[in-house]
């Protein structure tokens, strides 16, 4: 292992996701493991450039790894995105006497890492923490899997009233950019349809299969909207849609919102953050750096982090026909 390595810097950093403090109690006690330094970066490069640290050891993050959140906050830095702001907290890092970086977050995150690398020469490895599963190099980002879980049961919820009065129900759920949110939870909760960036089902085919699920006999509906959806029309917009061409349907909205991304994390993350958080600094004490860590066939795997920038997370297309399939 490389000698170089003292002191190793831990940050969160944009939209916060559930497993973030399993991963930084992860990192801080890796770093206890192998006898080396930790500090804690609040606020992720706004704290950075601040010089607003705090030195960590193994207690100092007990009674976290079931907390939703990230008890080193986050934000997303505008100041880092100049290279003034990259100098002051490069300056910061050194006066601190911090040789790498772990970054938790997502692609806003490495592609600041990035940069700050190319400049600096300064080691960085990623962990990737969003609830958007967006990241190409993992299957799973940190925090997928317990929204997942908190969506499936707040939809249950709501199938319950939508039943009681024969409602359709547009529930719109994260998801920027991709789908994955809302394929997942429509397959799992049993939804009729599913609204992804990724696919641009048409208003007509929408029409379509509702009036299809009535004629079978169904009296109640759920539609998942990805917020980044590419039909075109936002969530109150498609209920507006579809009352004006289904009279026979009473239509609500949900918007579940910033809901999703609290709560405590569930085991899968919290084994997940544990594993990543191990495979980042002993990587990093191995002398790698730009990379990001991953769960690839279930085994921790490092994906540089430009390609981890620049790939595509792509959606699994077997759901989508496992899904068509379950709405017959
Ligand atoms: O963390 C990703 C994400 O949850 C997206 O799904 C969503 O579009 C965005 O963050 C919301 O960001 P903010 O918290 O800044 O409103």
């Amino acid at each position: 292992m490389s000698k170089t390595i003292k002191k190793i810097g831990v940050m969160t950093s944009g939209g916060d996701s559930p497993g973030m403090n399993a991963a930084i109690r992860s990192v801080v006690r890796t770093c206890a493991y192998h006898n080396i330094e930790c500090a804690g970066i609040y606020r992720g490069y706004e704290g950075m450039i601040e010089g607003d640290f705090i030195e960590m050891n193994a207690r100092s993050v007990k009674d976290i790894i079931n907390k939703g959140g990230t008890i080193l906050k986050s934000a997303r830095s505008k100041e880092f995105r100049t290279e003034e702001g990259r100098k002051k907290a490069y300056e910061q890092l050194t006066k601190n006497k911090i040789d790498a970086l772990v970054v938790i977050g997502g692609d806003g995150t490495f592609t600041g890492a990035l940069v700050f690398n190319k400049e600096y020469g300064f080691p960085v490895m990623g962990i990737p923490g969003t609830i958007d599963n967006d990241i190409f190099g993992t299957s799973h980002t940190l925090g997928f899997d317990t929204a997942l879980n908190t969506v499936v049961e707040a939809i249950d919820k709501i199938r319950d009233t939508a039943s009681s009065h024969n409602r359709l129900f547009f529930i719109e759920v994260m998801g920027r950019d991709v789908g994955h949110i809302a394929l997942n939870v429509g397959v799992g909760a049993g939804a009729e349809e599913i609204l992804i960036p990724e696919e641009d089902l048409g208003l007509d085919r929408l029409l379509e299969s509702l009036r299809k699920s009535r004629r079978s006999g169904k009296t109640s509906s759920i539609v998942i909207v990805a917020e980044g959806d590419k039909i075109g029309k936002n969530v109150f917009e498609l209920k507006d849609y579809v009352e004006s061409n289904m009279s026979e349907y009473e239509v609500r909205v949900s918007v579940l919102g910033h809901m999703q991304r609290g709560g405590s994390p569930s085991c899968f993350d919290r084994v997940l953050a544990s594993r990543m958080g191990v495979k980042a600094v002993e990587s990093l004490l191995e002398g790698k750096s730009n990379y990001m860590v991953g769960l690839l066939d279930d085994k921790m795997a490092l994906t540089p982090l430009e390609k981890a920038v620049k790939g595509i997370s792509k959606i699994n297309m077997e759901l989508l026909r496992v899904s068509d399939i379950m709405t017959t």
